[in-house]
């Protein structure tokens, strides 16, 4: 199959398309730094200059390939825009990747009341979105709509990835980020007293749930992608067993704004986010290999020096 991706010098993008060329697809994947060319090529990624707002290349591309996958942004609408005008009326598959701070509750590092935690969301009941997070609603929502445009899409919104990326130098989101803060001060720290949990997958099983949505996915379907959850408590505890750090400290969140920002500290590191992702495994047949983000921090997170 001959198919295009965004975001291919990213975690996602670039550990997406490396795992599709090794499956056998022709893989074009567009970057907006020349430099990056010699890296995907490493990965048998042929480069494709250009960025997410160049709406012609996007449209073309789109045409041109038997699937497209957007993996830069969960939220550029003028690319998503762009990639179904590209694809409308032709039957094939569009991925979109989504995040699940969608549904994250903004706790400041707490647990959610209740006796179980915080609630649980399944793919069928998604909630109302806040305020910030309608945009990236309001995108999922354009691309599910898609499938009216005869375009086999679907959104795959995925949890907190772990692993290590397919490109040299790429990192996820939010646990190299608890990593940097404790390298820069020689304390891990998390948002409010941690309680907070995130369902999580790591990227290998990312990707092969991609390839697999590329073959398989009904048109107009919403995936959460997620293997297991931890508490942020957890997640730091175990960075510094593995960085050989003190206990954790419980962080406020103004604080953690000052480092993180105030989205990244808000809802990346400071909300919980609990979903169950059923229709990967029904509908596609996905089986996760790594269910457990403590391991693989303990024993995987610093081999061979990486961070990601
Ligand atoms: N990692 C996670 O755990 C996770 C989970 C759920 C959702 N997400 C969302 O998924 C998206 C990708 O995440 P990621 O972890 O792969 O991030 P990443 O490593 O920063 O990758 C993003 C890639 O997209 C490219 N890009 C960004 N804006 C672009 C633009 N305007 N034009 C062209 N290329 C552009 C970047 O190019 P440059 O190399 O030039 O910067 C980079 O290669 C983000 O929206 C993120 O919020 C991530």
């Amino acid at each position: 199959m001959k198919i295009f991706i965004t975001g291919a010098s990213g975690f996602i993008g670039g550990s997406i398309a490396a795992h599709l060329v090794r499956a056998g697809h022709h893989v074009r994947g567009l970057i907006r730094k020349p430099e990056h060319s010699a890296e995907l090529q490493r990965l048998g990624i042929e480069p494709v200059i250009g960025t997410l707002d160049d709406r012609a290349l996007l449209i073309a591309e789109a045409q041109a390939a038997d699937a497209v996958i957007n993996a830069a942004s969960s939220d550029h609408e003028g690319a998503v825009k762009a990639l179904i005008e590209g694809l409308a009326g032709s039957g094939k598959p569009f991925l979109h990747t989504s995040g699940s701070s969608i549904v994250g509750d903004a706790s400041g590092g707490e647990a959610g009341i209740g006796a179980n935690g915080a609630r649980i969301y399944h793919e069928d009941a998604l909630p109302e979105p806040t305020a910030d997070k309608a945009p990236r609603v309001a995108i999922d929502q354009l691309v599910l709509n898609a499938a009216q445009q005869n375009i086999r899409a679907a959104v795959l919104c995925n949890t907190l990835i772990y692993g290590h990326g397919a490109v040299a130098g790429s990192a996820s989101v939010q646990l190299p980020r608890l990593v940097r803060q404790a390298q820069k001060s020689g304390v891990v720290r998390h948002v409010g007293s941690g309680g907070n949990v995130w369902s999580n997958v790591h990227i290998d099983d990312v990707a092969e749930l991609y390839r697999l949505a590329l073959e398989k996915t009904p048109a107009g379907t919403f995936y959460f992608v997620e293997s297991g959850e931890a508490s942020f408590r957890d997640m730091s505890a175990a960075i510094a067993r593995a960085m050989k750090l003190g206990e954790p400290q419980d962080w406020p969140l103004a604080e953690a704004q000052k480092e993180w920002g105030y989205e990244m500290a808000s809802y990346g590191l400071g909300s919980n986010s609990r979903v169950r992702g059923e229709r990967a495994r029904s509908l596609l047949g996905w089986q996760p290999k790594r269910t457990s983000v403590i391991d693989w921090i303990e024993h995987d997170m610093l081999a061979a020096g990486k961070t990601s």
